[in-house]
């Protein structure tokens, strides 16, 4: 791949957010390849340099109810190398879809040789393995990991850590375009190796949005959502730097990876705030800044660690399953609230959000914007006895090895939590 190097970056204590950057090819040659002056303007990143980075990467799909083709055709996108972890939060009553999926991802498994790992979030196995590690605060009444995709992807990325992968990576399982997964993949890969740290995430940026507007194809790049979250989420920024500044174009990036230590380490948001929060969470953490009220005795920023994060802009359209545009109003609403629920968030910003989502109806003057959902970091529970407990219900498909202890076959088909193993 060939990439922009950043022209800039803002610093927040340990926090570096870098501009965004261009691919200019997708596909840059190998190692052995003519040599090339290196060059400060752009980035030659080797395949073999990607596909070091692939073979240590986990790529967590959340699926619930989707298509079965659309879920083939994202498996089809994601590199061989890395790891798949399908986390599914489908109906199995009246009709078992999750059975369905595993079965079709089984037999794709067959011809690909493609390690991929299925679990159902509510697999009552793993939620016993979140409850015995002391991570009970995503379980719901039933005992059961909560419906979200945000709870997916935490089921995701401690299900990454197990398997022993370093990167953590998501792609959603409605996209039409293999070919568009597989880049945002190649791009994960590029920015871990040019952002060489073990806190580091990278964060895409759609080129274009493919819509029929008056019977031809219009190509938009941003929508009202993400405008919305970059728009406030840079104000936030600029605040604490005192410079205006417009660093943030992935404020509502579902398309992220991070690094295995990150991931752990940070809090989570639910529902549609999850993307904007990492940039929330990670000032509040790392940015060494401290908050309207807090005293000197507030939690100490964490300044050991480099915290990178890469924001590059992918060439393919992305194009998903049309859901409606129904709920851009509360994914405005969830992502400004993770802003103006921080402690970074001055009065005047909180004032701005306020503003806005009453000129848009969302809120009557006087009420308040309500806080989504926090979940602490992952590093709290205790991981060992999450691994021993979890690791008896993972099973890889599609390997002639399987990595997980034999005694975990399922007994009756209809409750398999896993998929089972083609070895
Ligand atoms: P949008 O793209 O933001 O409009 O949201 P989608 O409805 O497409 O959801 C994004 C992704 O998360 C899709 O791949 C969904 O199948 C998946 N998803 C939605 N809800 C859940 C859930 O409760 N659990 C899991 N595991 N995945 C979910
Ligand atoms: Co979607």
């Amino acid at each position: 791949m060939r990439i922009e190097s950043p022209r800039e970056f803002e610093r927040l204590g340990a926090v570096r957010i870098y501009g965004l950057q261009k691919v200019y090819e997708l596909d840059a040659g190998p190692d052995s390849a003519t040599q090339e002056e290196e060059d400060s303007v752009v980035r030659r990143v080797s395949s073999e340099a990607i596909n070091s980075i692939e073979r240590q990467m986990a790529i967590v799909v959340p699926v619930r109810n989707e298509r079965l083709k659309l879920i083939e055709g994202v498996l089809v996108g994601i590199p061989h190398d890395c790891l798949v972890i399908v986390v599914s939060n489908s109906p199995r009553e009246p009709v078992d879809k999750f059975y369905l999926e595993q079965e079709a991802i089984k037999n794709y498994c067959r011809f690909t040789r493609k390690q991929v790992v299925v679990v159902h979030q509510k697999d009552p196995g793993i939620a016993a393995a979140f409850a015995a590690a002391g991570y009970t605060e995503i379980l719901d009444d039933k005992d059961l990991v909560r419906n979200g995709k945000a709870e997916g992807m935490i089921m995701g990325t401690i299900l990454a850590k197990l398997m022993g992968r370093k990167y953590v990576g998501f792609v959603d399982s409605d996209n039409y375009f293999p070919g568009a997964v597989n880049e945002y993949v190649k791009e994960y890969a590029a920015g871990f190796h040019i952002n060489q740290s073990d806190y580091s995430m990278v964060r895409i940026s759609w080129h274009s949005k493919p819509k029929v507007v008056e019977n031809s194809l219009y190509f938009a790049k941003w929508g009202r959502s993400s405008r919305h979250s970059n728009m406030f989420l840079n104000r936030l920024v600029g605040h604490h730097t005192g410079f205006e500044t417009e660093i943030v174009k992935t404020g509502n990036a579902g398309e992220h990876a991070l690094t295995v230590e990150l991931a752990m380490g940070i809090d989570y948001a639910t529902g549609y705030a999850v993307e904007t929060f990492h940039y929330v969470h990670l000032l509040e953490k790392y940015g060494a800044i401290l908050g309207e009220g807090d005293d000197a005795s507030a939690p100490a920023s964490d300044m050991h660690h480099k915290v990178k994060i890469s924001q590059i802009e992918s060439r393919n359209p992305h194009l998903h399953e049309s859901k409606g545009d129904e709920h851009v109003e509360d994914m405005i609403a969830a992502s400004l609230s993770t802003i103006y629920h921080s402690r970074l968030c001055p009065e005047s910003l909180r004032e701005e959000i306020e503003q806005d989502l009453q000129r848009r109806h969302y809120l009557k003057e006087g009420d308040q914007l309500a806080p989504m959902r926090v979940y602490k970091s992952l590093d709290r529970m205790d991981f060992n006895v999450f691994g021993d407990k979890a690791s008896a219900v993972i099973k890889v498909s599609g390997q002639t090895h399987t990595t997980v202890a034999p005694g975990a076959t399922a007994s009756a088909p209809a409750a398999a939590s896993t998929s089972s193993s083609s070895a």
